[in-house]
């Protein structure tokens, strides 16, 4: 099964891509994972992201689709993959039709988690994120067990340098303007299905597996 999540910047697609990943044994490939695990490592890629993300706006296509096109050729994804994070252009959305089209394969169904604007910088400001294992919490929704310390692996818990207020503004733009001619796009393809992101996160999880079959 091959999903695409779409979404604004704190709608939940990363917390419902986990549990699809878990739930039916499938990768989860979040882009901004692996541009903040790059950072972390100070490689070239992670640098270049950096300048860009930092300032909500979406890193050039031609750094992110051949990664992405690397990644699900991996022998991990022959029976599917959950994309959090990608494609967010049309262009990018293009590269992946053409490099699916390559093998005689295609998406199967892109979910938008729908949360209107007022909600999102709430979330943001009250998400905490593990930078080395990538757990997310909410301070409120998803408390840790222990304030600031990662349940999974013990690590400290920050607030994600592109989560203040002001910048989180600037990516809830760059998403309308960029990422929201998706919904379109896979309308068209006839595989766009949504889901109400407002609902507690069970909930929406619930909506998702309805979508996908259990
Ligand atoms: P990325 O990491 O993908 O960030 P994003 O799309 O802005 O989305 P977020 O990760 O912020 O939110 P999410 O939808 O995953 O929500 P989450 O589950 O965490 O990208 C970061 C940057 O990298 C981009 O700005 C760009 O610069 C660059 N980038 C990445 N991919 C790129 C690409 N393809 N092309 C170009 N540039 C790219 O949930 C948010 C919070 O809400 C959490 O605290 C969570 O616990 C809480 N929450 C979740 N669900 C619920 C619920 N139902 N009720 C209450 N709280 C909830
Ligand atoms: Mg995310």
């Amino acid at each position: 099964m091959k999903i695409i999540m779409l979404g604004a910047p704190g709608a939940g697609k990363g917390t419902q891509a986990k549990q699809i990943a878990t739930k039916y044994e499938i990768p989860h490939i979040s882009t901004g994972d692996i541009f903040r695990a790059n950072i972390k490592n100070g490689t070239e890629l992670g640098k270049k992201a950096k300048e860009y993300m930092d300032q909500g706006l979406l890193v050039p296509d031609e750094l992110t689709c051949d990664l992405v096109m690397d990644r699900i050729s991996q022998d991990d994804c022959a029976n599917g993959f959950v994309l959090d994070g990608f494609p967010r252009t049309i262009p990018q959305a293009e590269a992946l039709d053409a490099a699916l089209a390559k093998i005689d394969a295609k998406m199967d169904f892109a979910i938008d988690v729908d949360v209107p604007d007022s909600h999102i910088v709430n979330r943001m400001s009250g998400r905490r994120a593990c930078l080395n294992c990538g757990a997310t919490y909410h301070i409120t929704a998803i408390p840790p067990k222990t304030e600031g310390i990662c349940d999974i692996c013990g690590k400290e818990l920050v607030l994600r340098d592109d989560d203040k207020p002001e910048t989180v503004q600037k990516r809830l733009d760059v998403y309308h303007d960029q990422t929201q001619p998706l919904i379109d796009y896979y309308q068209k393809q006839g595989i766009l299905k949504s889901v109400d992101g407002t609902m507690p996160m069970e909930d929406v999880f619930a909506g998702i597996v309805e979508i996908l079959g259990a």
